[in-house]
């Protein structure tokens, strides 16, 4: 095991601003952005990976392992070299490797896969096994941990304005962020801190996404994609995918909601995230702000002045 560092900074307790420069650029009322860029290592993905890498220690693991196409990976790194675990990361060939510096300076070990996203989930899971590391793999034994984790962002959400937005907007890949912030919500309803629960809505690229195409296609039961239907750019990677792991937890959440999913292209997200830079000074992932690009699809058709509160998810890289 490493030497344990002190410096690890926690996850979460992020901001959520009223974005009114946005409001009047876009004629909308009522606006406001849950800001995950904030956390650690820049996107939410701090509030799952700090959960595994504190499981995994107190499991007695040496070593955590995951496939990444980025973010999670230098999320589990960071919080792992604090916490003097070692982390073995599988990075896909297709991955443009824009965080693998990140990742090896946390002191990670990264394997090249010579498979796609989804192959390398499967391979680390094989290793993960074969070897005794602690798998946090989206999809693992071990993901419950991953719907706990994104709950607080509703929570937060709830205790920053005092209640429940109408419209709430997350950006998808796996669904688990959408899923898990579903949870925290119907929680809060369920122990009646809250009076209802926002409409989700998914935001995915066009570039292809099970959640999206299923509820496009009206299906109850999340179907996946094959291989060759989808598109990889080195924007839409966060959210592109052909089975999304927790796809059916976020297509129910959004059935439930009465919400609803929408694709995003890339030439949309990029002039929605410097849209939102420009007007507001907020960072954003080109594939975060399409939750921004669908939200403002949606309100146009149903009435721009509801309440609706974005949760961009990463900062641009910096
Ligand atoms: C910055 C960012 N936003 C959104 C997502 C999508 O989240 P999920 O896979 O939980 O649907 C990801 C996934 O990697 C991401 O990195």
């Amino acid at each position: 095991m490493e030497e344990a560092s002190a410096e690890e900074e926690p996850p979460g307790g992020t901001p959520l601003f009223r974005v009114r420069n946005l409001e009047r650029n876009l004629s909308l009322a009522k606006f406001f952005v849950k800001f995950e860029g904030v956390n650690p290592t820049g996107t939410q993905k701090d509030r799952i990976s700090s959960m595994h890498v504190r499981r995994a220690k107190a499991a007695g693991y040496d070593t955590i392992s995951l496939g990444t196409c980025g973010n999670y990976g230098a999320s589990v790194a960071y919080y792992s070299r604090h916490q003097g675990l070692k982390t073995v990361v599988g990075v896909p060939s297709s991955y443009s490797g824009e965080r693998n510096e990140e990742m090896q300076s946390y002191g990670a070990r990264i394997i090249g896969i010579d498979s796609d996203y989804e192959g390398s989930l499967g391979i680390m899971g094989d290793l993960s096994r074969d070897n005794n590391w602690y798998d946090c793999n989206p999809g693992s034994v071990n993901s419950h941990v991953d719907l706990e984790g994104y709950e607080s962002i509703a929570e937060e959400i709830i205790s920053q304005m005092g209640h429940a937005p109408e419209i709430l907007s997350v950006p998808v890949g796996n669904g688990t962020t959408l899923a898990g912030i579903y949870h925290g919500f119907r929680n809060a309803y369920n122990s009646g801190r809250i009076d209802s629960i926002p409409r989700i809505i998914g935001a995915s690229t066009t570039g292809g996404n099970p959640v999206v195409e299923s509820w496009k296609r009206k299906y109850r039961n999340l179907r996946n994609l094959r291989p060759d239907q989808i598109r990889e750019t080195t924007n839409n990677e966060p959210l592109i995918a052909y089975r999304s792991t927790d796809g059916q937890e976020a297509l129910s959440a959004i059935y439930r909601t009465s919400g609803c999913a929408e694709y995003v292209s890339d030439d949309e997200m990029i002039y929605y995230s410097r849209l939102i830079e420009q007007t507001e000074g907020i960072s954003a992932l080109p594939a975060s702000a399409s939750a921004l690009a669908a939200a403002v699809s949606v309100l146009r058709k149903i009435g721009s002045g509801r309440e609706c509160v974005i949760v961009i998810t990463g900062r641009g890289r910096t």
